[in-house]
């Protein structure tokens, strides 16, 4: 690493709790569940290797709050049937590393559930075969993330990630296009509604609890976030920071920039080779929200991207305040050592070739390894 690496390396406080680095392993699926979402073998070696590799912020991949609207038919469920198996992850992850902070990343898969699940849209659309979600099932959704932001705080997790971005369920509730006629739609007020109310659950629980939301700044879609209005494809960010104002008045912590619907505008969430234009737009994102949010932690996403100019490009942007934190996906499944190796041994890095190879075992919902670095599945 370049004579700037005390950037990365440096310690941020947040939430009472100082970050030891900017280093931010991004919730990666890799769908190895065991009976029912719970916490297989696999999982836990998983995290454990992540635990050895110095990350400033591990978050656990997408977890869902139910076991009746799933996205991977292996994904993990955090509900009081699985607890035991999340305790077991966060103190084998805490003995191993008690410096680095763990969160979890909780969702419900919307219109985005599996075949073989059962699938809800927010809104009214040309999906018909959807059915729109109502009123009294937002409320047990609701309920149903209260108990796991709970049983999240029971587990000794140190935050949670309101899972906001991506087209599932909460992020379909920020577009322009959510015309519901209730107060979860219309207006920026109720089309923050769900997440805001998420957010201020979570803020009840420890007084160090971290709380924040990944978003999709851009999603690439007439009407999607990061549009002015329902006939807009272009991006316009005043209705998100609007509503990215009313999450940061409810107690979010951080804000975790991302971008895109992998269904829909999969190279903006997850740029391949060549795809420059893709990350250097997440940094602009990045750059815009900071600006407009300076007092909040504000993570970036897609420093995968960057091949072995990714050093760099996390320590130039966390240099000139362009973001707090670096957050890299497919490296942390590709080298969970990442951190540890850019400090002391950076010629040892096994660094993602971005074959995409990952994205297409998630797509073909079979358990996810990095398949360059490993013949055989590591977490099975
Ligand atoms: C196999 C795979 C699984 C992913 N799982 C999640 C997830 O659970 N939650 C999430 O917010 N993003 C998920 N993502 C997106 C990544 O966190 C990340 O935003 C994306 O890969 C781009 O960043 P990168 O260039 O650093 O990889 C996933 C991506 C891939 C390829």
């Amino acid at each position: 690493m370049d004579n700037n690496s005390n950037r990365l390396q440096s310690v941020y406080p947040l939430k009472g709790k100082t970050i030891p680095n900017r280093f931010v392993a991004q919730a990666m699926e890799i769908n190895t569940a065991g009976t029912g979402g719970s916490v297989s073998d696999g999982v836990i070696k998983r995290y454990n290797e992540l635990a050895k590799g110095g990350w400033g912020i591990v978050f656990i991949e997408a977890t869902s709050i139910t076991k009746t609207h799933l996205a991977r038919r292996n994904g993990l469920v955090l509900d009081k049937t699985n607890l035991g198996g999340f305790k077991r992850l966060v103190d084998e992850f805490k003995s191993i590393n008690d410096k680095c902070r763990l969160l979890i990343q909780l969702t419900h898969s919307g219109r985005q559930g599996g075949a073989f699940s059962n699938k809800v849209k927010v809104y009214d659309d040309d999906q018909s075969s959807i059915p729109v979600v109502t009123e009294p099932e937002l409320e047990t959704i609701k309920q149903q993330f209260a108990e796991a932001i709970e049983l999240a705080c029971r587990a000794g997790l140190d935050g949670v990630d309101v899972k906001a971005c991506h087209g599932y369920l909460g992020g379909e509730f920020l577009r322009p296009l959510n015309k519901r006629s209730d107060i979860y739609g219309g207006s920026i007020e109720n089309r923050s509604r769900f997440i805001t109310d998420l957010i201020s659950v979570a803020k009840e629980q420890a007084r160090d609890f971290i709380v924040g939301s990944r978003i999709s700044a851009f999603e690439g879609i007439r009407g999607g976030c990061g549009t002015a209005d329902e006939n807009e494809v272009i991006e316009d960010f005043t209705d998100m920071f609007d509503i990215l104002d009313r999450f940061v008045n409810a107690g979010a912590d951080y804000i975790n920039v991302s971008g895109g619907i992998p269904t829909k505008t999969p190279l903006l969430t997850r740029p391949l080779k060549n795809g420059d234009f893709y990350r250097i737009s997440h940094y602009r994102y990045t750059k815009l929200i900071k600006q407009a949010f300076p007092k909040v932690a504000v993570i970036g996403s897609t420093y995968t991207t960057g091949d072995e100019a990714c050093l760099s490009l996390a320590q130039e942007n966390i240099k000139k305040g362009y973001t707090d934190f670096a957050g890299f996906g497919r490296q942390n499944l590709a080298d969970p050592m990442f951190p540890v190796k850019a400090l002391n041994r950076p010629e040892t890095i096994d660094y993602c070739t971005l074959c995409g190879k990952c994205s297409r075992l998630l797509k073909a919902d079979q358990n996810i390894y990095c398949q360059t670095r490993h013949s055989n599945n590591p977490y099975l």
